[in-house]
């Protein structure tokens, strides 16, 4: 696509030549076991099963891993072929096992997948974790489907290590408009809040989630990688499943949400991409997030639903 013919709304970010060409020189490829010290804020550009050889022990407090999916998919120069449910299981086995060195023994990680390979996931992950929950993120996209139901949710299965974890609720909780507004015999408001923006209470986070759309055109955070998680929804996890200080890796890094994220707040990060491609469009992406550190959905330290305008809270008690 021509950058000149853009709309001044389209926000997507590219990458020139040059910047492939400087972003580059960031980025590492692991030959010898390295150091917690020579990893931290870096991505690795390399193949995580070369990459993890590598990597120190027990150094991660929160691992996000989003795979490709089952399905046949290109991304860049890489194509994932679908495989059957048995095989695919096979492969995230080759991995979780060689990642599980790394977590610390408080560790949690985070799975995606899309419903078909949800199927299989939890039964390898319980073999190595304690399974704890199952997300289902409502994601609106596509086009509808005329033999089938219109596929429109992604699960995300949550685990720890051990029973000593970290989990933060208060953290991720949804602000969200107030349908019935109930009042006590005192004519107060019954657990929520009103004022001139309206009326709405603070949630507690369930385990649906369907204030998140996927980064499209007109959003900062959006590039030109296929399957690029939402800031929003990868806030969530780390400001649930981590402390500021912590570390956060995420083996198959694509456009570096879980880096940028994790940077946005204040968590050191490690990711792992094999396309250059998209290990430099995480370098700009970080090089970004050093002035601009806003999650577009969460003001004001809120989660807030969309279409939803966000007012800082406290002034408006
Ligand atoms: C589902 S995408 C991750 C998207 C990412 N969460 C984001 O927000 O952009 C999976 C990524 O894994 C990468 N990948 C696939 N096989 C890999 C491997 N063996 N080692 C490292 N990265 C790999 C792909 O290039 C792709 O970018």
């Amino acid at each position: 696509m021509k950058l000149q013919n853009r709309s001044d709304l389209n926000k997507t970010i590219h990458l020139t030549k040059k910047e492939i060409s400087d972003l580059s020189e960031n980025l590492l490829k692991l030959h010898e076991n390295s150091t917690v010290k020579e990893i931290l804020n870096k991505t690795v550009n390399q193949d995580l099963f070369k990459a993890i050889e590598f990597l120190p022990a027990r150094f991660v407090d929160l691992l996000i891993i989003d795979p490709p999916y089952n399905l046949s998919k290109t991304f860049n120069k890489l194509t994932f072929r679908e495989k059957s449910i048995q095989e695919y299981s096979e492969w995230i086995e080759s991995f979780i096992v060689k990642l599980k060195r790394t977590l610390k023994p408080t560790a949690s990680i985070y799975f995606c997948g899309d419903w078909h390979t949800s199927i299989s996931i939890p039964a390898v992950l319980e073999k190595h974790f304690v399974l704890r929950n199952r997300i289902t993120w409502e994601r609106e996209k596509g086009r509808g489907a005329t033999q089938n139901w219109k596929n429109s949710s992604e699960d995300i299965w949550f685990c720890t290590v051990s029973n000593k974890f970290t989990f933060n609720p208060d953290e991720v909780k949804l602000m969200r408009r107030v349908l019935a507004p109930y009042r006590d015999e005192d004519n107060k408001p019954k657990d929520w809040h009103s004022n001139h923006h309206g009326e709405y209470r603070l949630t507690f986070p369930s385990n649906f989630w369907n204030d998140i759309s996927v980064p499209f055109w007109s959003m900062p955070e959006n590039t030109k990688h296929p399957t690029q998680k939402p800031e929003k929804l990868i806030a969530k996890l780390i400001l649930a499943s981590s402390k500021k200080g912590d570390v956060v890796l995420d083996p198959f890094l694509g456009s570096g949400t879980t880096s940028v994220v994790a940077k946005k707040l204040e968590r050191k990060y490690l990711g792992i991409e094999i396309d250059k491609y998209y290990a430099c469009l995480t370098e700009k992406r970080l090089a970004l997030a050093g002035t601009d550190t806003r999650i577009q959905g969460y003001d004001y330290k809120t989660f807030w639903e969309r279409n939803t305008k966000p007012f800082p809270i406290d002034a408006n008690k």
